[in-house]
């Protein structure tokens, strides 16, 4: 089963819920076949589900991000199958709620593996393939937090920051090669993130001392609002995904919603970085 120029392939990571559920829903309405992974395939049922209710097909397979042997046999699996692989959707992330004192070693190392190193090596496994070709897309999901630190949100930031970085750098080769590379970045999203989140970080709140303690609630509490009042859903965020995917000439950059802008331009309007330091110490109570 060859891809051809009618139905190109894409593969998505971390479809097993929220925002990557949502894009292989989208992608196999929009006419991609479309492989949707997830490190356990057994979470595939809702998926699964989901596209059978649509009518539309998606094509499930293993990949775990933090395992370079799982992204390449699913990645050499794809390209072997279906004769290629058009659209590169580095999707899978998870957060982590904690500061500096807060977070462990094993932490920071999971949080970087997950959404650092998962996506260089998954960008890497595709990239030669796509530079043979000539053509092909790599999307991947950042965040405004990969724009904007953000308080107890160190580790988290620091990872999509280094793929905000990793990706700059990488698009100028990927256009001369005939390559697009593209960046999403949501502001709130109202999928499992948070409670998955809050499970992640258990462990932290029992060191969270004074003066970290009350600037705690405070922040959690005001990010909560923002979540109720701005958050999109993860289709909203499929759907721009789709466009990156189509556009004649893709933009590298997609900031997902009105809020999501406002919290990211003082970042360039400051070029001294003190509004954004500014701004988020005012949600951290009095
Ligand atoms: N929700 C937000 O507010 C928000 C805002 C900005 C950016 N984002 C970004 O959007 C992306 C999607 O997040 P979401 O909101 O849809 O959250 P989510 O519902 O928690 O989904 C995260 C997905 O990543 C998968 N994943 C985690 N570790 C993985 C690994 N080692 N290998 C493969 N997949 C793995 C999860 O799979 P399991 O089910 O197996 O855990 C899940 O499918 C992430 O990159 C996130 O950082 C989210």
């Amino acid at each position: 089963m060859p891809s051809t120029p009618s139905q190109p392939t894409v593969l998505i990571t971390g479809t097993s819920t929220g925002v990557g559920l949502c894009t292989a829903l989208r992608f196999a309405g929009a006419g991609y076949r479309t492989i949707a992974t997830m490190r356990d395939t057994g979470k595939a049922a809702e998926l699964l589900d989901l596209a059978k209710a649509a009518s539309v097909q998606v094509i499930v397979r293993p990949l775990d991000v933090v395992r370079q042997a799982s992204i390449q046999d699913t990645v050499d699996g794809a390209i072997a199958e279906f004769g290629g692989i058009d659209v590169l959707v580095n999707n899978a992330g998870a957060g982590f709620i904690g500061s500096i004192e807060q977070t462990g070693d094993d932490d920071l190392r999971r949080i970087m593996q997950v959404n650092f190193f998962g996506v260089w090596n998954t960008a890497k496994a595709v990239v030669p393939h796509m530079r043979q070709r000539g053509s092909g897309r790599i999307i991947s999901v950042t965040s405004i937090g990969g724009l904007i630190g953000q308080p107890f949100n160190e580790a988290y930031c620091a990872a999509k920051f280094a793929v905000e970085g990793m990706m700059e750098g990488f698009a100028p080769l990927a256009r001369r090669m005939g390559l697009h590379v593209s960046l999403i970045e949501p502001g709130p999203v109202n999928t499992e993130f948070v409670a998955n989140v809050r499970a992640a970080s258990a462990g932290t709140a029992a060191v969270l001392l004074p003066p970290y303690d009350r600037m705690f609630n405070a922040y959690i509490g005001a990010s909560a609002g923002v979540f109720a009042q701005y958050g999109q859903t993860g289709d909203d965020i499929a759907r721009i995904i789709l466009a990156a995917a189509q556009a004649e000439t893709p933009h590298f950059r997609y900031i997902t919603s009105d809020f999501a802008r406002m919290v990211v331009k003082p970042k360039v309007a400051d070029m001294t970085g003190d509004s954004v330091v500014e701004a988020f110490a005012a949600r951290l109570g009095d």
